[in-house]
């Protein structure tokens, strides 16, 4: 079994179609499973996300994406509430305004408070600061991991160099992190890193937050599966060994970001999409 690698997932290369991709999990350097489908939320306030959280759940999704910032912890906190907590993974991450080793401890108090829940099973950092040193937000984590506030640990918006400060800091392994990922933003760098120190890699605005919908190559492709451009980027980003989290505020486009199953992409139709050649970043980061 590589590294990585739990039952038939496999990080960074093909998983078997044939699996339904909502029971397929990444087993992070913590030891813990995580989802590799799951639901984003950062446009979703208020009673809409309240009862598409909870649909989502009912429809099998396990993995849901908060933060701080979203301002929406107590939205998902109400879905959550009837459902069985040991059987979901909840990423919430904490804002850049709240690294030092004080106030992330409160942020993660506060975050667990709204979700209703005593602990993160993943806690991220939402974006780098550099005007506090990664030393003591990673003792932050730290301290929150031996409290069991949170089970594992990572990073969002970090590059390669980042990644290797946030990794040398840290007694707590880096396990996971998010970056925008989807066709228009296609990586190299950053998922061959991850791959060789194991650690997860979550595509944020997998489908480039509507962008790549009406993308030619990928209409042309899902046409030929029967499935719409949408679940081509997934399924090319799936293949590519990242862990995805399409928002939708739709019940439809719930159902449709996990119809994933029974179908592939085959390594033509995966070099057709590396070859679209366009990059367009939807969310203005100067970090990655
Ligand atoms: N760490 C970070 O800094 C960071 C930054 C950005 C995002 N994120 C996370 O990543 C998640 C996803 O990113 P995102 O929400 O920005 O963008 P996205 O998932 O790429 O795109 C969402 C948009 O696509 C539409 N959509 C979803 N499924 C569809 C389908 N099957 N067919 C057609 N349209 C569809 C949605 O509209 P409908 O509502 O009409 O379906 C919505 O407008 C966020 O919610 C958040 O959790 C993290």
């Amino acid at each position: 079994m590589r590294k990585g690698v739990i039952g038939t997932v496999y990080h960074g290369e093909s998983r078997r179609p044939m699996e339904s991709v909502l029971s397929q999990s990444y087993r992070l350097q913590s030891g813990y499973l995580m989802p590799i489908v799951g639901l984003g939320t950062w446009m979703l306030n208020g009673s809409t996300c309240e009862r598409i959280v909870s649909m989502a759940i009912q429809l099998g999704y396990r993995l849901i994406d908060t933060a701080e910032l979203y301002g929406n912890e107590a939205e998902i906190g109400r879905a959550i509430r009837g459902f069985d907590r040991s059987a979901l993974f909840i990423t919430s991450k904490v804002s850049s305004a709240h690294l030092s080793t004080n106030d992330i401890v409160h942020a993660c108090s506060r975050s667990l408070k709204h979700l209703g829940t005593d602990y993160l099973d993943l806690y991220l950092i939402h974006w780098p600061n550099d005007a506090i040193p990664i030393e003591y937000t990673m003792e932050g984590m730290q301290h929150l991991v031996e409290q069991r506030a949170v089970r594992s640990v990572g990073v969002s918006n970090f590059d390669v160099g980042r990644l290797q400060e946030a990794i040398a800091a840290s007694e707590v392994p880096i396990c996971n992190d998010q970056v925008e990922y989807h066709p228009y933003r296609p990586r190299r760098e950053i998922p061959e890193f991850c791959r060789e120190h194991n650690i997860a890699l979550t595509a944020y605005c997998p489908l480039a937050k509507g962008a790549v919908l009406h993308d030619p190559v990928l209409t042309r492709i899902g046409r030929r599966h029967g499935k719409s451009a949408a679940q081509v980027s997934l399924r090319w980003l799936i293949q590519k060994g990242a862990i995805v989290i399409p928002e939708t505020s739709s019940l439809s486009h719930l159902r449709e970001n996990i119809d994933l199953d029974g179908w592939e992409l085959a390594a033509e139709e995966m070099q057709e999409i590396d070859n679209i050649g366009i990059e367009a970043k939807v969310v203005d980061t100067v970090y990655t």
